[in-house]
Order: C-alpha cells, then structure tokens, then sequence
C-alpha cells in the first residue's frame, strides 16, 4: 500500500491509499458495478470508489485521532462536528482519484452501524443525500462487515468460507463467514473488546491514546515473560473472550508497584499484556478452523494490525497448514474501501434501502431481519 499523507491546518491528518504507484485501468467490461462509499461511524471520515468489490479506485481517510488525543480518547461531540466539516471534501476527493462523478457510480453505501450515532448520522445523512439527488440506490452497511470485507480487497483470491477473527475497538468476534454477508458468530467478547483493553491498559502505563498503537510500539522494546498475566477461559463457552480480569491484573500490578514505591518497566507491562491478548485471539481463532474444519483464517479490525498478532498468527497457521489472510495495517482501521467491498457483495444480491434507513448504533451483526430494516423492496 502507499500512503499520501498531510497534515491540515486543524491538526486533522488527510491520507489518500493507493495499492500501487499505478492508476487502476479501465477493465473494458460494461457489467462493472461501481460503488461511492462512505464511513463515519467513529473518529475517521472516510469516503472511498470501489469497482466490483474488490478494487480500490480511490481511498480517502480524514483521520481525527490528533484532535482526540489531548483528551484521551474519542469525544464523541468533537468527532461529529469534525465529520460535518470534512464529508464532502473526502467525498470529492475520492471521486476526484477515480475520475468519476456521481453520475458514474451504480450505488452509494454508507455504514449505519453500530458506532457513535451523531458520527454515524453524518456519513447516512450524505449518502441519502446524494441517493436521493442522483437517484442512486443507497446500501447500508454494517461497520464490522466491513472490515471483514477488508480482506476482499488485499486478497483477491480470497473467497467464503473461512474463519475471519474480528478484533477492533468496539467488538472482538469469532465468525465463520458461510458466504458473503453470511455469519455464524461462534465467539465474542464478554466484556471489554480487545482494542478497549489496549487502550485502557495503554492509559493506565502512561502511554496515552490511541493505545494499541503505542503498547504495540512500546512492547517491542519490552519482555514479554516479565510478568504472567491471566488468560481467561470461560466455560461451556471456550470461543468467547474476556479482556476485564486481565486488564484489572495489570491495574493491580501498576498499584502494587506505587505502593511499594518501584518503577515498573512500561515496555515489560506492555509486552506481557499484549503477549496474554495475541496468546488468547490466536488460541481461539486456531482452535475454531481446527474443529469446525476450515483451513482459511482471516484477520479484520483495528487490532489486526498489531504486529504481535500477526507474527503469532503467521506461525500458528503455517504450523497447522491454515492460509492466514490479513489486510494491509492501513485497510485494518477504519475506512470506507472495505464499505464499498462489502457493499458489492449485498448490491448483487439485491439489496437496496429506503431514504428512511437511519442510523443504529448497537446494530448487531448476522441479525439480518434487523439488519435489513429501512430496506426497500425494489
Ligand atoms: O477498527 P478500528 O479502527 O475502529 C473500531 O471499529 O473500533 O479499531 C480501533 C482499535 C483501537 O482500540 C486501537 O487501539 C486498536 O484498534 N489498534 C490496535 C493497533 N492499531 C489499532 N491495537 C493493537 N495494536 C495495534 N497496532
Ligand atoms: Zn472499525
């Protein structure tokens, strides 16, 4: 991937991704199906043209996390005002790339959920916008299957089923993708997601946010056996996760030490906790292709792009003749190139939502009936 990066005068960072230096064809074909996505279901704006699910046109990503930071996290309110500011610039953008206008695109996607809803009712609001005006039709999408979707992109070859290990901010799921938009969750998180422990524990060492970053950074420089951290197994339901106990043991850890007046190495606490989090995603994800019998695995969200993760993973599946699959770090967090990726796939089936479709901030995935609500029936 190549990133173009700048730095605008509100601090918010703009990147346009490209898979190549390479401009992307023309292909001559005239059933090509190209979708204008859109995704702000958090603290990046992000509009992308995606031509037959797979091939990334333009990718555009306003990213807010500088603004954020000083406050140690994402300040909703904040984040809304600034998707107000920046949609139609990245919107433009991401036609501009491509050489296309909104005259040319088939259909506008958009993530409705879940995420924060003002963030969300941004992204949905333009697209019903510009559905409306060009008489487009318009494709909700849900943020996770988008990331999933990610790897629809980066591998082209890649097709369903496989076992897909979503790990972002909000979500830490088990999933068996049965066909495109098909999902058994087979696991997921009973309390804190795997991104949230990051960014908790990175909080408390001291390392500020965005946390999974900085501990996967810190962590390299750290001692993975320094301390031994819980791993949680829940029983009767050994797909599922817990972050809280672990998270807590390295609270109590960080107390112990100030009490008895000790400096705590932020490397070593950053390498083992990471070390008991990439042992217990990695465990999980292998032991499910394993026993529900299939041998592809693939990585999406957020915290599949630590390196940790990936390295663990990479051995683990070769060890157990498992072809991983994982996105590039830069289509891991969030972006619209994986909307319009999984949008492709829902378009052909003929999937199509009304102007009433709305934002849902707790959206839960696989629940088509839920899903599909606001749909149109043509
Ligand atoms: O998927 P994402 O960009 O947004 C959500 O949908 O939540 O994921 C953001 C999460 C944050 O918790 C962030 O700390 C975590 O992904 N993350 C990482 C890494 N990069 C981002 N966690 C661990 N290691 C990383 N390298
Ligand atoms: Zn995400």
């Amino acid at each position: 991937m190549k990133i173009d990066k700048s730095v605008e005068n509100d601090g918010v960072i703009f990147m346009s991704i490209k898979e190549n230096d390479e401009k992307v064809q023309d292909n001559g074909a005239d059933d090509n199906v190209t979708i204008l996505a859109i995704e702000s279901s958090c603290d990046e704006t992000a509009a992308a043209v995606v031509r037959n699910g797979r091939e990334v046109l333009s990718n555009i990503i306003s990213s807010q996390i500088a603004l954020h930071t000083v406050y140690g996290g994402v300040v909703p309110e904040i984040a809304s005002r600034k998707h107000v500011e920046k949609i139609n610039g990245c919107i433009r953008a991401a036609l501009a790339e491509a050489e296309l206008t909104l005259d040319d695109i088939d259909a506008v996607a958009v993530t409705y959920g879940p995420g924060l809803v003002g963030a969300l009712l941004v992204g949905v609001s333009a697209a019903k916008a510009i559905s409306f005006a060009k008489n487009k039709p318009l494709i909700g999408v849900h943020h996770i299957e988008g990331h999933i979707s990610a790897n629809f992109i980066e591998h082209k070859d890649l097709e369903p089923p496989f076992v897909c290990l979503v790990v972002s901010g909000g979500h830490s799921h088990l999933v068996v993708v049965k066909d495109y938009g098909e999902y058994e969750i087979i696991g997921q998180t009973r309390d804190d997601a795997a991104g949230e422990a990051f960014d908790k524990v990175a909080r408390a060492i001291g390392l500020g946010y965005p946390g999974g970053p900085k501990i996967d950074k810190a962590a390299r420089e750290g001692n993975p056996d320094a301390f031994s951290f819980p791993q949680a197994k829940i029983p009767g339901a050994e797909y599922d996760f817990s972050f809280s106990g672990l998270k807590s043991a390295v609270l109590n850890l960080i107390n112990q030490a100030k009490m008895q007046g000790q400096e705590l190495s932020q490397a070593d606490v950053a390498a083992s906790f990471q070390k008991a989090v990439v042992e217990v995603l990695s465990g999980h994800a292998i032991r499910a292709c394993k026993e529900y019998g299939y041998n592809k695995l693939a990585i999406a969200g957020g915290v599949a792009s630590n390196t940790a993760l990936r390295e663990l993973l990479e051995k683990e599946c070769a060890a157990n003749d498992i072809e991983f699959y994982r996105p590039s770090p830069v289509l891991c967090t969030d972006n619209a190139a994986m909307i319009g990726s999984a949008a492709y796939f829902e378009y052909k089936k003929g999937v199509r939502f009304g102007l009433d479709m709305n934002a849902v901030p707790n959206l839960p995935l696989g629940d088509r009936e839920r899903r599909y609500h606001g749909r149109s029936s043509n």
